[in-house]
C-alpha cells in the first residue's frame, strides 16, 4: 500500500514535472515582448533602400523576390530595434531618437510574426546544434569533439579557448603545439569548421558589429546576445526566406553529408533519391501540400522529417518522428520530450549540451508511428512494417559491435595502454570511426533506404575496425606480459596503418 501510494506520487510528481519541462515559451525571454511591442517610429523601408538599393544590389533583389516583399514586411521590422537592445549597432548612419539598425538578426525578430515555427524549432534537436559541441560537459563525447577542434586542429593548446575551456591540452605531445602562442588562428580554425554547421556564440564589438571569429555563418543554432537560438536563415537563405527552397533536399546538403552524416548520399543513393533525379518534373516544391501524383512521386527530406502529410501537421521540430538517436556512440530510443538547450540559454545564459534522448512529447513508439504514417502515403503495412524491422535490426547489432569496442577501449584504458594523446592512438582513431562514421553510415544508411551506406560504407568497416581493434587489443595486452611497463608498451608499438575510412 505504501509503495503504491509512492508509486502514485512519483507519477504525479513525474507528470508535473513533464507539465513544466514543457511549457517553455517564448514570453520567458523579456526581449521576446520588448520587440513585438515595439513600432519604429519616422523610418520606413524606403528609407533603407535609398542607400542599400546600391550597396546591397542582390540583398535587395532577394528581398524584392520575397513573399516578405508581397507581404510589405522591409528591411525595418527585421533590422530596427529599441535603441538600448542588445543587438543595436551603434555607428549606423540612419538612427533615431529610439531606434538602431541591428546587424545580427536572431529567431527573435522572426518570432514576432513566426512564433509557432520559432517554438518547434526550439523544442527540436536543431537547437541544440551550437550549445552542444560548446558546452563544457567533460564525461561526454561532446568534450573530446570541443577538444578536437580547440586543441587538436586548432592546437590552442592550454590558452582559455573562445569558451572558457582550461586544461584541455594535457596529454598532446608538446612538439605538436605549435600554435600555442597563436589564439588567432586557433579562432580561425573553429569560424571556418564547426560553427558553419554548428552556430556559435554571436559576440558584438562596442559598436554592436559581430565579430569575425563568429559571424557571418550559417549554422544551425547560433545564439545571440537577445537571447534568441537559431538561423532560420539556414535553410531559407537570406533574405529571399523562401519555403520553396528550404523543401528541396539541396537545403539540408549543406550540412547532412560526408563521412560522418552522409544523409544527402543516402538519400540520393535510395530508390526515392532516384526517381526525383529521374523525374523532377513530377515534384512541385512551391507547395507544403504532399499528394502524390500531384506534387510528388517519392518522398524528399522535408516530407519524412517535416512535412504536413497524411494527416500529420507540418512541423519546424526534425526530432518528433525520430524512435532511436542515430548519432550516438550507442543508439538509445528518444524517451525525453523537447530539447532544452536553447530554452536554457535564457535564463541561466549558460551553454548546456541539452537534451540528445528529445523526440517525441509521447515517447518513441509515438515517433515511429509518425514516421510510418508519412510511409503510409504511399506504401502498405506489410512493406513498412518489413522495413522498420529489418532497421531496427540494424541499429541492435551495431549496437552489439559497439558494446564489444567499449569493453576493449575500457580494459586498455583501465591498464594505462591507450595513448594520453588520443589522436596519436590507433586503437582510439578505430574506436572513433566506428561509431563516428562507419557506425553512423550504418545505422543511417538502413533507416533511409541506401544498401550502400548501409553495407560497403557502413557495417563492412564496422566489422573490419573490430578485427583491427581486437589486433591491437591483443597485441597490447602480449607486449605488457613482457614489459610489465604500459608505457613501454606504447612505446615499442610499431606504427599501425589503417584501413581506409571513407
Ligand atoms: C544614408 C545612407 C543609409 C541609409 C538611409 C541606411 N543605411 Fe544602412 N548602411 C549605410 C552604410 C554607409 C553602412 C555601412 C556602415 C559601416 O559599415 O560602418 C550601412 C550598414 C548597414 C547594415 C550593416 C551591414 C554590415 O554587415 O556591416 C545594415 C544591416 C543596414 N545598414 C541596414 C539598414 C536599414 C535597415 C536601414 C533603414 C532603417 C538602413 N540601413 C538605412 C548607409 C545607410
Ligand atoms: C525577414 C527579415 C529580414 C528582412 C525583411 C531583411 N533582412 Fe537583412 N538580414 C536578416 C537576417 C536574419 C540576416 C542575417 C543575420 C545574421 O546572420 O546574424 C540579415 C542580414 C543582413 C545584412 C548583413 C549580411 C550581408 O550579406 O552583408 C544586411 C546588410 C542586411 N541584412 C540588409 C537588409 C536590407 C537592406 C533589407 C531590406 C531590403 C533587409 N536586410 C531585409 C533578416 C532580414
Ligand atoms: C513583421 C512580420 C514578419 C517578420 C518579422 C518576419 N516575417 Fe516571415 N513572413 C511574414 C509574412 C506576412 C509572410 C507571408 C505569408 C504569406 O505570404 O503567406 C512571411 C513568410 C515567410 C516565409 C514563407 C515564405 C514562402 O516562400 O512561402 C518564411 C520562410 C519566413 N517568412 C521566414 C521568416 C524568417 C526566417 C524571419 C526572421 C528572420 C521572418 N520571416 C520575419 C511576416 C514576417
Ligand atoms: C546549417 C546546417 C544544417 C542544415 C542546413 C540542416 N541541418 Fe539538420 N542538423 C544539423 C546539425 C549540426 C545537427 C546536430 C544537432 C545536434 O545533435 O547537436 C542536425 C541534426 C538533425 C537531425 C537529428 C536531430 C536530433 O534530434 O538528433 C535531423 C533529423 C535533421 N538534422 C534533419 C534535417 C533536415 C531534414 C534538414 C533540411 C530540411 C536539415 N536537417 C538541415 C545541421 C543542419
Ligand atoms: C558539414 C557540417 C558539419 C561540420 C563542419 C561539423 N558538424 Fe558536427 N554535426 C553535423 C551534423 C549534420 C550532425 C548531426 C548528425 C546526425 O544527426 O546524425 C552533427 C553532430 C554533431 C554532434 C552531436 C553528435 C556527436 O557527434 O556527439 C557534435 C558534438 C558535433 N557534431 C560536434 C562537431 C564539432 C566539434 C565540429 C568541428 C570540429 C563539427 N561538429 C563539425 C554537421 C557538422
Ligand atoms: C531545417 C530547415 C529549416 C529551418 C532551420 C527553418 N525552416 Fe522554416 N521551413 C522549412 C521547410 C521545409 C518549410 C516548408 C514546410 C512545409 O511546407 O510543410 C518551412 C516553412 C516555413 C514557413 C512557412 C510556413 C507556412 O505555413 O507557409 C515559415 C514562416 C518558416 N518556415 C519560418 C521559419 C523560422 C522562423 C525559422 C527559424 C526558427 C525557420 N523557418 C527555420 C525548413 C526550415
Ligand atoms: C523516406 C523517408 C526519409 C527521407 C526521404 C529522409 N529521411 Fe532521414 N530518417 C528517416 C528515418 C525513418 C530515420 C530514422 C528514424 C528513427 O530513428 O526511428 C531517419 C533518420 C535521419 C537522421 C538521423 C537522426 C539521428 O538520430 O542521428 C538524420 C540526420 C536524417 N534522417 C536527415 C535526413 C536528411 C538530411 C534527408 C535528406 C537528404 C533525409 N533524412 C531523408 C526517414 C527519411
Ligand atoms: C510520396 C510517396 C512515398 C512516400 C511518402 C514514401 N515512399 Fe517509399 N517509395 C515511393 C515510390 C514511388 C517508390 C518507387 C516505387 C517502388 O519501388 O515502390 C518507393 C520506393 C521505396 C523503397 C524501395 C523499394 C523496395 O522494394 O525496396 C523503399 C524501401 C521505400 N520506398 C521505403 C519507404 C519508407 C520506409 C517510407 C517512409 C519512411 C517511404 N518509403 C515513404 C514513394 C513513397
Amino acid at each position: 500500500m505504501k509503495r503504491g501510494l509512492k508509486f502514485l506520487l512519483f507519477v504525479l510528481v513525474a507528470i508535473g514535472f513533464a507539465a513544466v519541462a514543457n511549457a517553455n515559451s517564448l514570453k520567458d525571454n523579456p526581449n521576446y515582448e520588448v520587440l513585438k511591442n515595439f513600432k519604429p517610429q519616422g523610418v520606413t523601408t524606403s528609407k533603407c533602400l535609398m542607400c542599400h538599393k546600391r550597396r546591397d544590389q542582390g540583398i535587395v533583389a532577394d528581398w524584392q523576390h520575397s513573399k516578405h516583399a508581397k507581404a510589405g514586411v522591409g528591411c525595418v521590422d527585421c533590422h530596427v530595434v529599441p535603441k538600448g537592445y542588445p543587438t543595436a549597432f551603434k555607428k549606423h548612419p540612419l538612427r533615431g531618437k529610439k531606434w538602431a539598425v541591428q546587424i545580427a538578426v536572431s529567431s527573435i525578430t522572426c518570432a514576432k510574426c513566426h512564433p509557432e515555427e520559432v517554438v518547434q524549432f526550439m523544442n527540436s534537436g536543431h537547437a541544440r546544434a551550437g550549445s552542444q559541441w560548446l558546452a563544457g560537459n567533460q564525461s561526454g563525447h561532446g568534450y573530446a569533439m570541443t577538444k578536437l577542434s580547440y586543441n587538436y586542429e586548432a592546437m590552442r593548446g592550454d590558452n582559455p579557448s573562445l569558451n572558457g575551456h582550461t586544461g584541455m591540452a594535457k596529454g598532446i605531445d608538446p612538439a605538436l603545439n605549435v600554435n600555442q602562442d597563436n589564439p588567432a588562428l586557433a579562432a580561425n580554425t573553429v569560424a571556418n569548421n564547426c560553427i558553419q554547421c554548428h552556430g556559435a556564440v554571436i559576440t558584438l564589438d562596442k559598436q554592436g558589429v559581430p565579430t569575425p571569429d563568429v559571424w557571418p555563418n550559417d549554422g544551425m543554432s547560433s545564439r545571440y546576445p537577445d537571447g534568441g537560438i537559431g538561423s532560420c536563415v539556414a535553410c531559407h537563405s537570406r533574405h529571399k526566406f523562401s519555403a520553396a527552397a528550404a523543401r528541396q533536399p539541396g537545403a539540408c546538403a549543406n550540412c547532412h553529408l560526408g563521412p560522418d552524416h552522409p544523409d544527402i548520399e543516402i538519400f540520393d543513393s535510395s530508390v526515392h533519391g532516384h526517381i526525383l533525379a529521374t523525374n523532377p518534373e513530377d515534384y512541385d516544391f512551391s507547395t507544403g501540400e504532399q499528394i502524390p501524383g500531384k506534387t510528388l512521386r517519392g518522398p524528399t527530406c522535408f516530407t519524412c522529417h517535416m512535412s504536413g502529410i497524411n494527416g500529420l501537421k507540418s512541423t519546424h521540430n526534425i526530432s518528433t518522428r525520430l524512435e532511436w538517436n542515430l548519432w550516438a556512440p550507442k543508439s538509445f530510443k528518444r524517451t525525453k520530450g523537447n530539447e532544452t538547450a536553447g530554452w536554457a540559454w535564457y535564463e541561466s545564459r549558460k551553454l548546456s549540451r541539452g537534451n540528445p534522448k528529445a523526440g517525441n512529447l509521447d515517447g518513441p513508439a509515438a515517433a515511429r508511428a509518425t514516421m510510418k504514417k508519412v510511409c503510409a502515403t504511399c506504401h502498405e503495412n506489410t512493406f513498412i512494417k518489413n522495413y522498420f524491422i529489418r532497421t531496427d535490426g540494424q541499429v541492435t547489432l551495431y549496437n552489439q559491435y559497439n558494446t564489444i569496442a567499449v569493453k576493449m577501449f575500457k580494459t586498455l584504458k583501465s591498464k594505462g595502454l591507450i595513448k594520453s594523446d588520443l589522436w596519436s592512438d590507433p586503437f582510439f582513431k578505430l574506436y572513433y570511426y566506428a561509431w563516428h562514421h562507419e557506425g553512423r553510415r550504418m545505422r543511417q544508411g538502413a533507416a533511409m533506404g541506401s544498401p550502400d551506406y548501409s553495407h560497403w560504407h557502413g557495417v563492412f568497416e564496422v566489422m573490419q575496425d573490430i578485427r583491427e581493434m581486437k589486433d591491437i587489443y591483443n597485441y597490447r595486452l602480449r607486449l605488457l606480459k613482457k614489459y610489465k611497463d604500459p608505457k613501454k608498451v606504447l612505446l615499442n608499438e610499431a606504427p599501425m596503418s589503417m584501413a581506409p575510412h571513407n
